[in-house]
C-alpha cells in the first residue's frame, strides 16, 4: 500500500484501533502467506502523545545518498560521491571525518562492522571490531570485594586493541576507486582548517565534560575548563597529523611508528595493557555476511563477532511464522513483538561470542523451522517468563551507524563506536583521539549486567585477542529482485537489534515510508531484565493495560536511534516519476541524510 493511502486508511481507523487496543481490531486477512509480504494490514495513526507526527519527508536525492550523525561527515561523504568516488570510498570519507567532528562516537581509537552489497552483487562484511590486548585475563574487572570495578567503561583498562583505521583502510583497499589520499582530504582539511563547533557538538561536550575533563582531551575540548562556544574553530592538529601519517603510509601509520608508541606510552602512563605489540599485531577479519529472508525481502546482516545480524535475523523468523499481523502497535503486535525479542536475545545471551574462540549453533539460530518451534512457544494470551525460556543448544544443526548509496546501486551499512561517548575518556596526546571502552561488551561477571543491562555468559568471557560480543547490527535489504531495498543500523547497544527489527517491520510488514518506519514509537526487550519497554508517549496506557494483563513487568524506557536509507520514487519535474534514494537520520538524535 503506497503511504499515502495507508496513512488514510490509518487515520480513518485510528479511531476504532485506539479504542479497541487488543487483538479484537485485528483485521488482517486470512489469505496472507507466511513468507509473502502482508497486503491488507491496518495501520493507525501515532499516538497522540508521541512526539513525531507521521507523514515526515525524507530527503530524497536520484544519484547517491549518506546519512550520518553529524552534518559534516554526511557532507565529507557526498563531497567524494560527487568527486567520481564509489559508495566504499565515500563510506571510508565518512568514517574518516566522523572522527574528527563527532568526537563523541565518530573515532580513530575504536572498532566498527561494515556490511556491504556492490551493483554487480558481490557481497561482503568486514569484522574491525577491538580485541582484548595479550595481557587481559577473564577476571581482569573483579574487585577485592568480589564485584566489577568500573574498569571496563572508563580509563586506561576500559580499550580493546582499536580496529577502526585497520578496518576502514582494509575496505578501501579492496573496492575503493579513489586513491587514500583523496578519500581522507575531507577528514584531513576538518581536522587542520577546524571545526566550527555548533550546538550539537557544545552539548555532547558540555554533557560528557565530567568524563573528557579526567584526561588529557581536557586541554582540547575544555578549554579553560569549559567546553567551547559555539561558533569557535576546533582545529585538532594532533589529530590532522595522525591523518596525514595514516595517508601517507597505510595502517602503519597507526599500528607502528610514532602514533601506536604515543598510544602505548599513554596506556604505560594509565596503567592501561595495550602495547606495541598488541597493536601491530591487529587484523580486521573479511566475514561473510549473515543472510536471512523475510516476507519476500534478502537480508545482509553482521555476522559474529557482532550478534547484531543473527538476533535480527532470528527475531525476523519468529515473526515471520505469524499467519496474520495484527494492527500496528495494538497490544497483541506489541505483545509477539517483545515475545520473539525476548526468545532471541535469550540465545544471544546465552551462546555467542567471537567464533575465533568457540563455535556458535549459528546455523541453528537463523533457521526458519528453530523460529517456528519458538513461535509455537508464544501464546497470545500471556507473557512467558524469561526464567522458564531454554537457550538454544549448541550442537543441534556510543557508537553511530552510516549508510552510503551510489550512482550505481553499490550500497554500504557501518556502525562503528567506541562504546559509551567519548569512549573510555584516555585520550592520546600527540595522536589526538579519544580510545573505546569496548572491554565492557565482554562478560566481566556472569549474571552481572554491563552497562547496557545485559546479562551475558561465559561464551563472552574476556580472553587475550578476544573481539567482545557486539550488538551492532549493520543491515541491508533486498527486494524479491535481488535489488538494494532499504540500508539500515543504529546506535544504543541491544537497543540497536531490537530498533532495526521495528525499522524493517514497520517498512515491510506496515508499508511505512522510511520517516514513519523510522519514526514510529518502538519497544524494546532483551530478556533480562524481563521487562517489556516502550518509549514514553509511544504506547497509549489502554495497550499498556492490555499488556500487563497479559503478564508483561512493562516500563518506559529508550530505544536505539537509526540512519537509514531506502529506494524510493518521487514525482521529478514534469510529473514524471524520478527514481531515487531517501535517506534519514533518527528523528530522536542528529545528523544529516544528503544526496545528489
Ligand atoms: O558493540 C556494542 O554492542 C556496543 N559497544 C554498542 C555501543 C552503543 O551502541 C553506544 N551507543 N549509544
Amino acid at each position: 500500500m503506497p503511504l499515502r493511502s495507508a496513512l488514510v486508511r490509518a487515520l480513518a481507523i485510528s479511531a476504532v484501533v485506539l479504542a479497541g487496543l487488543s487483538e479484537a481490531s485485528t483485521t488482517a486477512t486470512g489469505a496472507q502467506q507466511a513468507a509473502g509480504r502482508p497486503s491488507n494490514v491496518e495501520m493507525t495513526t501515532f499516538p497522540q502523545e508521541w512526539a513525531y507526527r507521521p507523514g515526515a519527508q525524507a530527503p530524497f536525492a536520484p544519484g547517491g545518498m549518506v546519512a550520518s550523525n553529524c552534518v559534516l561527515a554526511t557532507k565529507a561523504g557526498v563531497e567524494i560521491l560527487q568527486a567520481g568516488g564509489n559508495a566504499v570510498d565515500a563510506a571510508v570519507a565518512v568514517g574518516f571525518a566522523l572522527a574528527v567532528a563527532y568526537p563523541e562516537a565518530g573515532n580513530l581509537g575504536g572498532g566498527g562492522y561494515a556490511v556491504a552489497r556492490m551493483a554487480d552483487g558481490r557481497t561482503f562484511a568486514l569484522d574491525y571490531r577491538e580485541v582484548a590486548p595479550r595481557a587481559s585475563t577473564p577476571d581482569m574487572y573483579i574487585g577485592a570485594n568480589g564485584k566489577p570495578t568500573d574498569q571496563s567503561l572508563v580509563g586506561h583498562r576500559a580499550s580493546g586493541v582499536p580496529g577502526s583505521v585497520a578496518g576502514l583502510l582494509a575496505l578501501h583497499a579492496k573496492s575503493g576507486t579513489l586513491t587514500r589520499a583523496r578519500v581522507m582530504a575531507p577528514a584531513i582539511r576538518l581536522a587542520r582548517d577546524g571545526v566550527v563547533v555548533d550546538e550539537t557538538l557544545k552539548m555532547s561536550i558540555t554533557q560528557n565534560a565530567d568524563l573528557i575533563r579526567r584526561f588529557a582531551g581536557a586541554g582540547l575540548f575544555l578549554p579553560g575548563g569549559a567546553p567551547p562556544a559555539v561558533g569557535a574553530r576546533l582545529e585538532q592538529s594532533d589529530l590532522a597529523r595522525t591523518l596525514e601519517r595514516i595517508a601517507d603510509s597505510g595502517a602503519d601509520g597507526f599500528y607502528k611508528g610514532p602514533v601506536a608508541d604515543a598510544i602505548a606510552a599513554q596506556m604505560r602512563r594509565g596503567g592501561g595493557l595495550i602495547t606495541a605489540a598488541d597493536l601491530a599485531a591487529y587484523t580486521p577479519e573479511w566475514r561473510d555476511p549473515l543472510a536471512g529472508t523475510y516476507r519476500g525481502y534478502r537480508l545482509l546482516s553482521m555476522p559474529p563477532s557482532s550478534s547484531g545480524g543473527v538476533t535480527v535475523i532470528e527475531t525476523l523468523n519468529i515473526l515471520e511464522g505469524d499467519r496474520d499481523v495484527p494492527p500496528w502497535n495494538s497490544a497483541l503486535a506489541l505483545h509477539r513483538l517483545s515475545s520473539a525479542f525476548q526468545r532471541a536475545f535469550v540465545d544471544r545471551n546465552s551462546s555467542m561470542g567471537d567464533p575465533a574462540f568457540m563455535t556458535m549453533p549459528i546455523a541453528r539460530m537463523i533457521n526458519k523451522t528453530y523460529a517456528r518451534s519458538l513461535r509455537a512457544g508464544i501464546s497470545d494470551a500471556h507473557a512467558t517468563p524469561t526464567a522458564s525460556l531454554k537457550p538454544v543448544k549448541a550442537g543441534s544443526s556510543e557508537t553511530t551507524h552510516y549508510c552510503v548509496v551510489d550512482r550505481a546501486g553499490n550500497a554500504v551499512a557501518i556502525t562503528t563506536t567506541i562504546n559509551s561517548l567519548y569512549g573510555s575518556g584516555v585520550w592520546i596526546p600527540g595522536g589526538g583521539f579519544f580510545m573505546n571502552s569496548e572491554m565492557d561488551d565482554f562478560t566481566v561477571q556472569p549474571g552481572t549486567p554491563n552497562q547496557f543491562g545485559l546479562v551475558q555468559g561465559t561464551s563472552n568471557a574476556v580472553a587475550p585477542g578476544k573481539r567482545m560480543l557486539s550488538a551492532m547490527a549493520p543491515t541491508i535489504v533486498l527486494d524479491s529482485a535481488g535489488k538494494v531495498w532499504m540500508i539500515v543500523g543504529g546506535r544504543g547497544g541491544p537497543r540497536i537489534i531490537t530498533a532495526v527489527v521495528q525499522a524493517v517491520v514497520n517498512a515491510i510488514d506496515y508499508h511505512m515510508s522510511l520517516a514513519d518506519a523510522v519514526g514510529a514509537p518502538r519497544i524494546h526487550d532483551q530478556a533480562m531484565p524481563d521487562v517489556l519497554e516502550y518509549e514514553k508517549g509511544g504506547v497509549p496506557a489502554d495497550v499498556v493495560r492490555v499488556l500487563e494483563a497479559k503478564g508483561w513487568a512493562t516500563k518506559p524506557g529508550g530505544t536505539g536511534s537509526l540512519t537509514a536509507i531506502k529506494r524510493a520514487e518521487r514525482a521529478g519535474a514534469g510529473g514524471a516519476r524520478q527514481r531515487g534514494w531517501e535517506g534519514l537520520f533518527d528523528p530522536r538524535k542528529h545528523g544529516l541524510a544528503e544526496g545528489y
